[in-house]
């Protein structure tokens, strides 16, 4: 045993607290851990001590629950010889953070890798959940590379409404149609909305939340099985012991995130994505994690590895069914035994944080409800992976073909003579507050033949990059029966909304892209097959009309409001490329 005074030097904790070479500063740094009651036994004989990143607070609900679970995590810890220290990062709530969750992603990074890097710490558990969570831990996992699981804090149950499933974020989007057309009253809709949140945990649908935590255990990052078990289920209260025991293990085996989160994993994880209809954001945040481990990943891969991969899961807003129903079919050992039997998993042999393979996991889960999770013989759709667009508009932005609906494809891409593309006129919005201020007027003459644009939404136009370019058509077409227009932005869109729409645009306005360039009017002409999204102008008239933006100063945006939104805006790449921080990459 490394007893008090041994040299031996075990895990990096020890540097602080049992090194005799240094004994002032070693006093120093222990006396104020023994404050609160541990005593020099756990700190100095060699235990493994843990961090549990605590994503929850009473300003992040979807993560509240962790505060309960890390109890849980904390007995495991314990009860593998380990030394619980837990600990606050910054929260970032999705739905409650002006103007957007996603500035703050790469805040939370920051902080967390400062933890890391800076207290004695030899792994560390993240508690994931709320959209944004789980990237944020994961990249900060990757840069600092010390042991590292995570721990879903998992769905809210089912929410219900008249004998209905009523899912996170996707009722927003159908209710507000319905409000719009004068359906349904103010206090209804309130009523609505608020049934699909009738418990802890995070957004029950198939929005960035289920998403990033699927992909977080097709990374291999966490317990297999523990990504979809709902918030308030027992189950969860016992994986979270048993993630705090196994990440002991993982310090003494040294296991480590870029053992784990190899250019394999993030494959599987693509795969998977298709499979269960994931989210548009997934693209952003796990090439941001890949940059953090020096992996090259882009939009491109997410076409060429996952676009043909169909959709086994269905769950809204691409299907019909919730977190609870997900977790019962068997959640993501079961959609990765499905594509396994179809042979689409590419990479069985890549590791996971119990010390096994993603396939030896997973080979034998059952699917429970076939349903809920198809057979890859009969999914939803075929070829539901993301496509990745070009053109003289932007260089790359991020299409999700799942979510087509029957009318949009009868309106638009049933021409026989040139299947799977459109042409359309322009109508360009600059921002969020634009479009809904203008929207509804009649004298922009929106009709079904629009294509609508939204620029200046993202990361560093809005700052952070706003979910906002599903826009809703004209309340006057909504009333002929419209229910969708073709979107296109450099913004995101909420995972949770089932809008086929273009998005993600790099480089954005803001930063001089193509977008800047396009006036409302423009004949603009998208085809999904060559994967092209061009404005139909001459390459004369795209100088004269860089030449005039550059006179004019470039393209304007809102001001700052915050330290932060200036420090961001100052060195952050675009959404394409992850969003990333550009200085923080090199880190590693
Ligand atoms: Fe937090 Fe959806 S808003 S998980
Ligand atoms: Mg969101």
């Amino acid at each position: 045993m490394a007893g008090a005074g041994s040299h031996k030097k075990k895990f990096r904790s020890q540097e602080w607290f049992d090194n005799p070479d240094n004994p002032g500063m070693t006093a120093l740094y222990l006396e104020r851990y023994l404050n609160f009651g541990l005593t020099r036994e756990e700190l100095q004989s060699g235990k493994p001590l843990i961090g549990i990143a605590q994503t929850g607070s009473d300003l992040s609900p979807c993560n509240r629950h962790h505060i309960e679970l890390a109890k849980r995590v904390r007995s495991g810890i314990e009860a593998a010889g380990g030394v619980p220290f837990e600990f606050p990062c910054h929260p970032i709530q999705e739905t409650g953070k002006r103007p957007t969750a996603s500035l703050d992603r790469n805040l939370a990074y920051l902080g967390l890798v400062e933890v890391l890097y800076g207290y004695p710490l030899d792994g560390v558990v993240l508690t994931i959940g709320c959209d944004k969570t789980t990237p944020a831990l994961l990249m900060a996992a990757a840069t600092v590379n010390i042991p590292a699981i995570a721990l879903s804090v998992g769905p809210m149950l089912n929410g219900w409404h008249k004998g209905e499933r009523t899912g996170s974020g996707t009722i927003v989007w159908k209710s507000r149609e319905r409000l719009s057309a004068g359906e349904i009253g103010y206090d209804e809709f309130m009523d609505i909305v608020a049934s699909s949140a009738p418990s802890v945990g995070y957004c029950n649908t198939m929005g960035t939340a289920t998403t990033m935590n699927s992909l977080a255990e097709a990374l291999g990052m966490q317990l297999p099985g523990s990504a979809a078990i709902p918030a308030p289920y027992r189950e969860r209260g016992q994986v979270a012991y048993e993630t705090g025991k196994r990440i002991v293990d993982m310090v003494r085996e040294d296991l480590k995130p870029s053992d784990i989160m190899t250019r394999e994993a993030f494959e599987n994880a693509i795969v998977v994505n298709s499979a269960i209809g994931g989210s548009t954001n997934a693209p952003i945040h796990l090439n941001a994690i890949a940059r953090h481990l020096d992996i090259q990943l882009d939009n491109d891969d997410w076409q060429k590895v996952g676009h043909h991969v169909p959709l086994l899961v269905n769950l809204q807003p691409a299907g019909e069914y919730l977190g609870e129903d997900y977790h019962h079919a068997g959640g993501v050992p079961a959609v990765v035994a499905e594509l396994m039997q179809a042979g689409l998993l590419p990479h069985p042999d890549a590791l996971t944080v119990n010390g096994k393979t993603m396939g030896d996991n997973c080979r034998d889960a059952e699917n429970l409800n076939t349903e809920v999770i198809r057979k890859v013989a009969s999914p939803l759709k075929e070829h539901a992976g993301f496509i990745n667009l070009k053109g003289n508009l932007f260089d790359s932005a991020i299409m999700k073909t799942s979510v087509i609906s029957p009318e949009f494809r009868d309106r638009y891409l049933s021409n026989p003579k040139d299947p799977e593309a459109f042409e359309g006129k322009a109508m360009v919005f600059d921002g969020p507050e634009d479009y809904h201020a203008r929207i509804d007027d009649p004298a922009l003459g929106i009709d079904e033949n629009t294509v609508l644009f939204m620029r200046g939404a993202g990361a560093v136009g809005y700052p952070g990059g706003a979910e906002v370019v599903n826009m809703q058509p004209p309340a006057y077409l909504i009333k002929k029966g419209i229910h969708s227009l073709p979107c296109v932005g450099d913004g995101r869109q909420s995972g949770t909304s089932g809008s086929p729409s273009i998005l993600n645009a790099s480089p954005e306005a803001a930063v001089g892209g193509g977008l800047a360039l396009l006036k409302s009017g423009d004949r603009v002409r998208i085809d999904l097959k060559k994967g092209t999204a061009d404005i139909l102008v001459s390459d004369d008239e795209i100088t004269r009309r860089r030449a005039e933006l550059q006179n004019n100063g470039g393209y304007h945006f809102p001001k700052n409001q915050t330290p932060w939104q200036e420090i961001q805006r100052g060195m952050v790449d675009q959404l394409a490329q992850g969003m990333v921080l550009k200085p923080a990459v090199k880190y590693q």
